[in-house]
């Protein structure tokens, strides 16, 4: 008999303990999806590009007493953000943003079928001219250019360092130090 005695409120003790871990758990998975809520910005096909709050909320991506941006448009964003006095706004937010302040809209890019894909280099091309159009708008703006090089000469998929809704990156920077800013 003994044992058997024993092992009862032994397996209640268990599932006290299972009940508690079960409300911590419940309590740590209500708090992060919470912090999610707040902190994760959303994706809304139909706010202007300048309204930060719309999709951010108030999460705080501009600084301290930054102008209100709602109605403004990338011209207008580019008076003060010319990279001299105030810095460049390449890499300081993302391209897909540039492009929703010039009025690209989600659709201009991935279509109608409510399917969001990566683009092809050659869906860029549909408003990007073509591999030696690119090339001519940066000739000259840096120590290489990113968009014509011995290598690769005017044919390198945009994606190898354009990203849209994440950070560029500099492809040659795998083996040469050329310090390109890639928006
Ligand atoms: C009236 C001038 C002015 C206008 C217009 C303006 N900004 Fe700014 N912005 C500033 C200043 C000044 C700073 C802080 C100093 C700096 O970053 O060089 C700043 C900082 C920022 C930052 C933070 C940059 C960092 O280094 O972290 C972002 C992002 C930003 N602005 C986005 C925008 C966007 C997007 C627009 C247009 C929709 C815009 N700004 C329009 C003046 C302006
Ligand atoms: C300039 C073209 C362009 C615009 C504008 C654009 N996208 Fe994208 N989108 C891309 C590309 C390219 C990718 C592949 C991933 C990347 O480059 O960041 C992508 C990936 C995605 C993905 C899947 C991958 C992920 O990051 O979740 C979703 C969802 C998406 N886009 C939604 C949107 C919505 C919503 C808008 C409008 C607010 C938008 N996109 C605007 C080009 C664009
Ligand atoms: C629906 C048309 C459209 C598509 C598709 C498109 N873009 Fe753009 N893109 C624009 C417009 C408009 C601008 C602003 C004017 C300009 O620079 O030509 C722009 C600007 C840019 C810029 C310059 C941003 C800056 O800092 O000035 C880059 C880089 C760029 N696009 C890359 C891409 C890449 C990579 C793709 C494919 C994933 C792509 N675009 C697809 C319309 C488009
Ligand atoms: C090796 C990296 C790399 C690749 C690949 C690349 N780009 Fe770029 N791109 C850059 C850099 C860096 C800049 C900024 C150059 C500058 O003005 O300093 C730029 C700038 C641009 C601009 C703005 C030009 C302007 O008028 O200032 C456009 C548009 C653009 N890229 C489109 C494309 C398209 C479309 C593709 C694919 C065919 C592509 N890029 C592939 C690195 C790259
Ligand atoms: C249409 C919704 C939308 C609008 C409007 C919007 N954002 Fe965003 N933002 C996002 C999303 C979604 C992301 C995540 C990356 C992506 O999808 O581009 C993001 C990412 C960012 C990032 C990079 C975040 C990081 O942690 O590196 C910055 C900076 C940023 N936004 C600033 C701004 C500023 C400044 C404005 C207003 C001028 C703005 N955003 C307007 C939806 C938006
Ligand atoms: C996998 C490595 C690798 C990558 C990635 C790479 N390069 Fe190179 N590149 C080299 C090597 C190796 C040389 C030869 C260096 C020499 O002869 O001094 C070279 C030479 C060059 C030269 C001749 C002038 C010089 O500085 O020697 C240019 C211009 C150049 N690369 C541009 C680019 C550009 C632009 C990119 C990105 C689109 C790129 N490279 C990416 C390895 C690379």
């Amino acid at each position: 008999m003994e044992p058997i005695r024993r092992k009862r409120p032994q397996n209640f003790v268990n599932f006290l303990a299972f009940l508690a871990l079960a409300a911590f758990l419940g309590l740590v998975m209500a708090s992060s999806t919470l912090a999610k809520q707040t902190s994760e910005p959303k994706r809304l096909t139909n706010a202007k590009g300048g309204d930060c709050v719309a999709c951010h909320g108030q999460a705080q991506v501009m600084p301290e007493g930054h102008d209100d941006t709602k109605d403004m448009t990338y011209e207008d964003c580019l008076a003060c953000h010319d990279g001299k006095e105030t810095a460049s706004l390449r890499t300081n937010i993302p391209l897909g943003h540039i492009h929703h302040l010039q009025g690209v809209s989600c659709q201009d890019c991935h279509g109608d079928s409510g399917e969001y894909n990566a683009l092809e280099t050659d869906e860029c091309f549909a408003c990007h001219d073509s591999g030696e159009g690119v090339a001519k708008l940066t000739e000259g703006h840096g120590e290489e250019n990113p968009h014509n090089s011995p290598h690769y000469a005017t044919d390198l998929d945009c994606e190898l360092c354009h990203h849209v809704h994440e950070k560029s990156e500099n492809y040659c920077a795998q083996c040469h130090d050329w310090a390109l800013v890639v928006p």
